[in-house]
């Protein structure tokens, strides 16, 4: 209520007042409001939509329901940005029409003006989205998705709806959405892929706007705890190689390694019509190992010069999405992540790491390096809050690289915590395995499943004998964890009743050896 207060206060001043009001800096001080990923204002937002580039601008679209913290008829929210890190937040793009809300959808730029709707100077920016028909929905039918496009001639401000949707029509399939479009050049010809069900659809197309339906994926692979989501398809390059491969990346719910909401994906070839899978087609790859990437997909029409596959993904999980502690507001993106591919030499097994873009690097400020080697045991820890007299304070990086031949311990890593409220929180490894463990990290209680348990990573990911190199962003509700320049991850969220005021590396059996740990305060975005 007080926010809610706070909050109209604060809309009012805007839409009187030219002046920045700094009352909306305080709605951002919120106590769990992340202050280096986006977040909307107020309401609820889920899925990242239609992240497209064009002009120097990162367009980031997103399900959005402006009238309420829980999910409702679903919006096109929008932001922009020029580096990804910092966002602008802009009206609402796409609003709820006779044909049914906006769900999740991608974006491109019609470059060759295929779908005629150009009118001037910018080439269409064009987005293809599911409709949902709540109503449809509710009286018991089964064919109330549908995909629909709409364009924008202004750099994504103004949006007009096709007078012809839905451009594909559903032909009795209940789950039927989510929209990637891409434009694939060997073939000259777009490519959507959607989820249905159990399965990803292709659908190709001249123009946006005609489409023909190709090939059905993945009824056999991959996991199937659950419904299929949000698909993208992309091309990868090899690191190291000269070769490429397409990666289909697809999220799944429930039926994540850690329960809830997440992202598998697939390595294998497509020729336009059709994806095949070049891994074992018994195995899964996740994206994240964490409770909190879902629906994560790529930026499309990223200028060729510099060529990398950036990602975001939703930081939050179905599993308690919706009842999540935050007053105003509900649910973060992760940071922008780039994708990259690589193939192990031994076992040929592909797989796709992710890494935190280098444009964070601006948010940087005090940073504090420590150059020898330290260990710690079972009864000390090495305390990294307080260095130089320098107090840090969330949000900040922390770096350290664990020697693994000089250490007997298998259950060491990172802890945060505060000892006024007994709250802790703590990553590391495991008998081998990377883990979070959020289990007493502090508001824990409102959905049972949030913190009933430590997650780790399926299997063992490092060996005794090697150096493993941790990269961590805390946030004031969130960390991501990034092993061995991205070759897992975990992203995850907390929630600490009054914060976390120290750190410390720990070591509960034997002793672990460290060095490189490095802290680096962060600037917030807003
Ligand atoms: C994924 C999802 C999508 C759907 C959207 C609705 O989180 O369920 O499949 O389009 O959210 O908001």
């Amino acid at each position: 209520m007080k926010y809610g207060l706070l909050l109209l206060f604060a809309l009012t001043l805007i839409s009187c007042s030219k002046e920045q009001p700094a009352l909306v800096f305080e709605l951002q001080e919120e106590q769990y409001r992340p202050q280096i990923h986006f977040t909307p204002e107020a309401n609820w937002m889920n899925d990242p939509n239609g992240m497209v580039y064009y002009e120097g601008e990162y367009h980031l679209f997103y399900q959005y329901y402006p009238d309420s913290t829980v999910w409702g008829p679903m919006h096109w929210g929008h932001a922009v940005s020029k580096d990804m890190v910092t966002w602008e937040r802009l009206p609402i793009a796409l609003y709820p029409d006779s044909l049914g809300d906006i769900f999740s959808g991608s974006a491109v730029i019609d470059w060759n003006n295929t779908t005629g709707f150009q009118d001037g100077e910018h080439p269409p920016m064009v987005a293809i989205f599911t409709q949902h028909l709540m109503e449809g929905e509710r009286s018991g039918r089964i064919d109330f998705q549908t995909q629909g496009i709409a364009y924008s001639l202004d750099k994504g401000r103004t949006w007009t709806v096709y007078d012809g949707n839905p451009v594909i029509p559903n032909p009795g399939i209940k789950d039927f959405r989510d929209p990637k479009v891409i434009w694939h050049e060997e073939s000259e010809k777009w490519v959507m892929v959607f989820a249905a069900g159990d399965r990803i659809k292709f659908y190709t197309s001249p123009n946006l706007i005609d489409w023909q339906f190709e090939s059905d994926y993945g009824m056999e692979e991959g996991a199937h705890g659950g419904v299929w989501e949000c698909p993208d398809i992309f091309k990868l390059r090899i690191e190291g190689e000269d070769r490429e491969k397409w990666v289909l990346l697809v999220s799944i719910n429930p039926g994540a390694p850690n329960g809830g909401s997440g992202t598998q994906y697939f390595v294998g070839d497509f020729d336009g019509k059709t994806f095949t899978n070049s891994q074992y087609p018994e195995r899964t790859s996740w994206l994240d190992y964490g409770r909190d990437n879902y629906a994560g997909v790529t930026w499309s029409d990223i200028p060729e010069e510099d060529g990398r596959r950036l990602f975001i993904g939703w930081m939050s999980n179905w599993d308690y999405a919706q009842v999540v502690p935050t007053e105003e507001w509900r649910s973060a993106m992760t940071l922008p992540r780039s994708l990259h591919l690589k193939r192990n030499d031994q076992t040929g097994v592909y797989s796709v790491e992710s890494r935190p873009v280098k444009e964070l690097e601006s948010l940087e400020s005090d940073k504090i390096e420590m150059k020898y080697n330290a260990k710690v045991g079972k009864n000390n820890v090495y305390r990294f809050d307080q260095r130089n007299d320098k107090q840090f304070q969330l949000p900040y990086k922390l770096e350290v690289t664990f020697d693994l031949s000089e250490s007997s311990s298998k259950y060491f890593g990172v802890r945060l915590d505060n000892p006024e409220t007994g709250d802790v929180y703590e990553l590391g490894f495991k008998d081998g395995r990377l883990f979070s463990d959020r289990t007493k990290s502090g508001n824990t209680d409102f959905e049972e499943r949030f913190a009933k348990e430590i997650h780790y990573t399926q299997t063992r990911n490092i060996s005794d004998d090697q150096k493993v190199e941790l990269e961590v962003f805390f946030d004031h509700s969130s960390v991501e964890i990034f092993v061995n320049k991205g070759e897992f991850s975990m992203t995850e969220l907390y929630f600490p009743k009054q914060g976390y005021m120290r750190g410390m590396i720990f070591s509960k059996e034997g002793e672990v050896t460290f060095n490189g740990l490095t802290t680096t305060s962060l600037k917030s975005i807003w």
